[in-house]
């Protein structure tokens, strides 16, 4: 069976969700692959290494597709110019982030083509499927890159420096999130010199911010939020007003701040008000990771930097781009592996529902939605 391996069409993307070790490994498995020409190029690929792995390369995305019976992608299709869930043929299954949550017309396209859509984004947080994990893996990649950023815009050193022309305080971090991006970001922020703290709704990260060697903010009435899986839900509003002052009290003395804090389906809590950006040192850094999904920060703008009393807010969009080489190298690994449970030992595709991971994770399959949560999402969008 073939494998077609299309250039991500999303303006600014630099990453390709397969890279030559991912093709010797699918070569292994029983399948062909075919990328189309240049895909690659951008996270440091050539056409010369594809085909140095085995693979077939293609001049145009619709030569690379035709005939696939499985797609890989990193970004959803596009449903305008290019469409590119027009060259998907009934049957094929397609691997990619598809935000089904927050796109019921992409989910309902595919499922009116037949297509077999998986999610990266349904991919279960389970033990056995870290490997799959694509928002973890490209998680690690923003926190660390918002904090080279942040460092970059800052007008100040962030580690200490004891020199002949004076001594240089350390500069200070402040993270508030403390998932996957979050640590990555303190731990680059710690690596850079800086003091941080940090705060999260789910008390279970308190013990890793603290073996990062930073310190958890800790309000005098608890504030939490456990969600199911891991992940946080919404505080009650008597919470949020508390965890606000928490943050209210730290963030004047911050340099930088990093906000990654994310409810799934939701849109982003927001945890910098205008007021405590007016109350912050001018030249401090706000990096927004929350900016695609509406801002921890009042005024962040997303995919912009603006500048509000002296504090530069930044609101980046796609930062897993920005270091395409390993983010690519990363999202492959967990494509490869993912896609190994959709297969057969003879390298055919078998959808097996009852498979704790193939389950969850595929959200259209044979003109049906799959997915209980995508349904519910989409009926409630048509309501
Ligand atoms: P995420 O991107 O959904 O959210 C980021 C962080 O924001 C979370 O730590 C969340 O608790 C926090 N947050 C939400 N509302 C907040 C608020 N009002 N104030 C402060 N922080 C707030 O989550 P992410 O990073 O994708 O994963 C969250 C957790 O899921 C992980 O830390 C882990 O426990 C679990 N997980 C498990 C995996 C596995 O076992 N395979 C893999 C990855 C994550």
């Amino acid at each position: 069976m073939k494998v077609a391996v299309v250039k991500e069409t999303r303006p600014g993307e630099s990453r390709v969700a397969l890279v030559p070790l991912g093709v010797q490994a699918l070569l292994k498995a029983g399948l062909e692959v075919t990328v189309e020409s240049g895909a690659g190029i951008s996270a440091g690929v050539s056409d010369a290494d594809y085909l140095a792995a085995g693979a077939t390369v293609a001049d145009s995305a619709a030569d690379t597709i035709r005939d696939a019976g499985i797609v890989l992608h990193i970004n959803p299709p596009s449903l305008s110019e290019p469409d590119e869930v027009a060259g998907l043929k009934e049957g094929t299954l397609l691997l990619s982030y598809l935000n089904p949550l927050g796109d019921p017309a992409l989910v309902r396209r595919l499922t009116e083509a037949r297509v077999s859509a998986v999610s990266m984004e349904m991919v279960p947080r389970i033990t056995r499927a870290q490997s799959m994990d694509a928002l973890s893996s490209q998680a690690t990649v923003a926190g660390y890159k918002a904090v080279l950023l942040a460092a970059d815009h800052l007008p100040k050193f962030l580690p200490m420096f004891t020199t002949a022309a004076g001594t240089i305080r350390p500069g200070r971090a402040l993270v508030l999130g403390a998932g996957v991006a979050g640590l990555q970001a303190i731990a680059t922020a710690r690596r850079l010199g800086a003091i941080v703290e940090a705060f999260d709704v789910r008390p279970a990260v308190k013990e890793q911010v603290e073996s990062l060697g930073a310190t958890f903010l800790e309000a005098d009435e608890e504030v939490t939020a456990e969600g199911d899986g891991g992940y946080a839900k919404e505080l009650s509003e008597d919470q949020h007003k508390k965890e606000l002052d928490l943050i209210a009290k730290a963030i004047v003395n911050a340099d930088i701040v990093i906000t990654t804090a994310q409810i799934p389906g939701r849109t982003a809590p927001l945890l910098i008000t205008r007021e405590m950006v007016e109350s912050m040192r001018h030249g401090s850094v706000i990096v927004d990771l929350a900016a695609e999904s509406g801002g921890n920060c009042a005024l962040t703008v997303s995919g912009k930097t603006i500048v509000a009393h002296g504090v530069q807010i930044m609101g980046p969009e796609n930062l897993p781009s920005a270091i395409a080489v390993h983010a690519s190298q990363m999202y492959s690994k967990n494509i490869v592996t993912l896609l190994g449970e959709f297969l057969s030992k003879d390298g055919t595709v078998t959808l097996d529902f009852e498979n704790d991971v193939v389950g969850p994770a595929t959200v259209t399959h044979a003109g049906e939605v799959r997915n209980e949560r995508v349904r519910s999402a989409l009926e409630g969008a048509s309501a």
